[in-house]
């Protein structure tokens, strides 16, 4: 497809102003590449070939040696010296996914020198090339040296085999149709080129929950076909990873059990992986949901998380592969009339008293928040809790609570305010990015993951400015000290081009919407007041007597949860002091997540000066114009941009506007009855 839709971000237009365009075709119209670089750098030599015809409408002539005068470009690999791991030379090392961009002068001519320190340097050093190109800087602003941050830079899939996608809302899958793996992978190369130019190197390709087709990828049939998958990937620098089945040696490998403590049990993962690395040499590793949300697991044994995960880990160990073992554990059949059990609780309770006991090939995998990707949460305590296991933060670029890709939701922003939270681990100043990264406390691999966004829609992500969300993502993770605006501005003149117009007004909704969609659905961090199940649209009591955990607790006297160690459920202590003390004392507890760590009656006092009743009727009001506004500041770019994403997008902030209103309306109504307090403004409440 060659839509601007389809395109996203690598749009590749021709380079505006002649006389930049022919600075770039006279200093790259040559390209110096090594016979043996080439061969491992196919993927990055058609991406420049394909952008260099369509940025600069030149050919580029490649050729094994320096031309005697006159510029060129030259690509080349430099190996890094790695230290010895059982993962050296499989491109988890830090350091070997960095590059290094160089202008030299050399006669007459010039000489741009990309250096990747292995095949996927170069390609990320080649992204970051044809990325400048695009937002029109000069030859000399491209040189840099960069090396990712994080080393694990994870995209789940959470697509089934029958074609659709747990929480996907751009379509259906591009992985799988009719319970097969497509035969025609054309779209997953094009997934890949995205995923790899924002610098992702892995992926795991089904769903978490893993049903019945998914849990026999891994025998002698099912594996040819996800190695062709896999060989698409690889050639993006990308490692595909599974999600498997825990049950799996009861449910198709003929053995009574899956205990992981059984010999038989071992045996038959050992097999598995060994069978698995035969026919993908380079597999990353399992992911693994267990006894999560009726999911199988090690406790049906009596087993603890630790047995199950270092079982896995044992059998691919040989191989060099990675368990990632998902942290969202919690009881979903809770009784809503017991106040002592608390879901945030769970993960740090199940999972902290197990730390030092994984196997060194196993990766903690835990969501950004306690909760459940919730539009507000505080940053889960177990982030600095377990100094001595790997661990891989989660977030969801998918938008399962944050409007459903119809309604604009720029989650950067988000993401950045967790990756910068002050755990106040070891001394102050410690922030989550500190802690993935790895570096403090040495872990061996860690990093960042998260659910995808994108579908079989032409423009893969249903609303065309959520294509913001992944680019963002992948920019953010490479780098977390870069700002959301900063990636914002780079997102939107990469897509809709450098119009100055365009590209303030895109960045000023994009940086606007996540405060906006909180402001008319989930006020003061209370969350969860949604359509149970669908989690689209609001239902202010749809979880509130049920299983799940998630619960307000609104009557007529005031809301919120009590999570203090005084009086409540005592979650605040899991976190270090000072954050247990500021989020236990009503004072000091930030406005944001007042409702989540207090129960308080509907007339104190915020901050912000308002009480809690008037700050509810205030956002949704103001919530619900501002919705409005964004589409207002979209129509004044009419003509601007391409009718195609114009108008989709534009139903989508139609859609948004009217659906805000309906927030408002059920939100306010529901606590201007439960309360009987008037709005001081006296707008209409129904
Ligand atoms: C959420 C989501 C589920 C998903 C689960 C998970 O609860 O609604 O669809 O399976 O998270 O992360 O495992």
């Amino acid at each position: 497809m060659e839509s601007t839709l389809y395109k996203t971000w690598l749009q590749y237009n021709e380079i505006p102003g002649s006389e930049l365009r022919r600075e770039y075709a006279d200093l790259l119209g040559r390209v110096v590449v090594e016979r043996e670089t080439s061969r491992h750098c196919t993927a990055a030599v058609n991406e420049l070939t394909e952008g260099f015809k369509s940025m600069l409408r030149t050919n580029a002539v490649f050729m094994d040696e320096a031309p005697a005068s006159g510029s060129y470009l030259r690509i080349g690999v430099k190996v890094v010296e790695a230290a010895g791991t059982n993962r050296e030379g499989r491109g988890w090392e830090k350091g070997e996914d960095a590059f290094s961009l160089k202008l030299i002068k050399a006669g007459e001519g010039k000489r741009l020198e990309l250096i990747g320190r292995s095949p996927s340097g170069v390609l990320y050093g080649v992204f970051h090339l044809l990325r400048g190109m695009a937002l029109g800087l000069r030859p000399e602003e491209l040189e840099r040296e960069e090396c990712p941050v994080n080393r694990l830079r994870m995209i789940n899939q959470w697509d089934n085999a029958d074609g659709s996608i747990e929480r996907g809302y751009a379509g259906n899958s591009i992985f799988y149709e009719g319970g097969k793996i497509v035969a025609d992978t054309s779209r997953i190369r094009d997934y890949a080129r995205m995923l790899s130019s924002v610098g992702i190197n892995a992926i795991s390709v089904n769903n978490v929950n893993v049903h019945e087709i998914e849990t026999r990828f891994i025998t002698e049939e099912g594996l040819p076909e996800v190695a062709r998958v896999a060989e698409v990937f690889r050639n993006y620098g990308i490692a595909l990873f599974l999600s498997i089945n825990f049950a799996a040696p009861l449910a198709i490998g003929g053995i009574g059990t899956a205990d992981p403590l059984d010999p038989n049990v071992q045996q038959w993962w050992a097999e598995t992986a060994n069978r698995i690395y035969r026919h993908i040499p380079d597999f990353g590793g399992f992911v693994v949901k267990a006894d999560s949300e009726h999911r199988p697991g090690p406790f049906a044994y009596g087993r603890d998380h630790a047995d199950g995960a270092n079982m896995l880990a044992e059998a691919l160990e040989p191989h060099g592969g990675l368990v990632i073992w998902r942290c969202f554990v919690y009881n979903c059949m809770q009784d809503w009339r017991d106040r002592s059990t608390d879901r945030a609780r769970a993960a740090y309770d199940h999972f902290g008293p197990l730390d030092g006991k994984f196997r060194d090939n196993v990766l903690l995998q835990i969501k950004n928040g306690p909760m459940d990707f919730q539009v507000r949460e505080p940053v889960s305590p177990l982030f600095g809790a377990m100094s001595r296991t790997n661990q891989v933060l989660e977030f969801q670029v998918t938008q399962e609570y944050t409007g459903q890709q119809r309604h604009l939701c720029y989650l950067v922003p988000q993401w950045k305010q967790v990756l910068d939270f002050d755990t106040h681990a070891v001394s102050a100043g410690v922030q989550v990015k500190n802690i993935v990264e790895g570096s403090l406390f040495g872990m061996k691999i860690s990093g960042v993951a998260a659910v995808s966004n994108i579908g079989n829609e032409e423009c893969w992500t249903g609303h065309p400015l959520a294509q913001a969300n992944l680019y963002g993502y992948g920019r953010l993770i490479w780098n977390p000290d870069l700002s959301a605006e900063a990636i914002a501005d780079e997102w939107t003149r990469l897509t809709f081009g450098n119009d100055k117009d365009v590209v303030e007004k895109v960045t000023q909704m994009l940086m606007a919407s996540w405060p906006i969609y909180e402001s008319y659905t989930s006020p003061l961090g209370v969350g969860w007041m949604v359509v149970p199940h669908y989690h689209y649209g609001p239902d202010v009591d749809g979880y509130e007597y049920s299983r799940w955990g998630t619960y307000h607790f609104a009557d007529r006297d005031g809301i919120g949860v009590d999570r203090t160690a005084a009086t409540g459920t005592g979650y605040v202590t899991q976190y270090y002091i000072p954050n247990r003390e500021t989020y236990e004392s009503l004072k000091k507890c930030p406005d944001e997540l007042l409702l989540f760590f207090h129960h308080v009656p509907y007339s104190h006092r915020l901050h912000s000066g308002s009480t809690v009743i008037q700050h509810i009727y205030d956002t949704h009001f103001g919530g619900a114009e501002a919705a409005e506004g964004l589409s207002l500041i979209w129509s004044a770019l009419a003509g601007k941009i391409d009718a195609e994403r114009y108008e989709a997008v534009e139903s989508r902030l139609a859609e948004q506007r009217d659906h805000a209103k309906h927030w408002r309306d059920v939100i306010n109504t529901y606590f201007h009855r439960k309360s009987g307090v008037p709005d001081e403004r006296g707008r209409e409440i129904y």
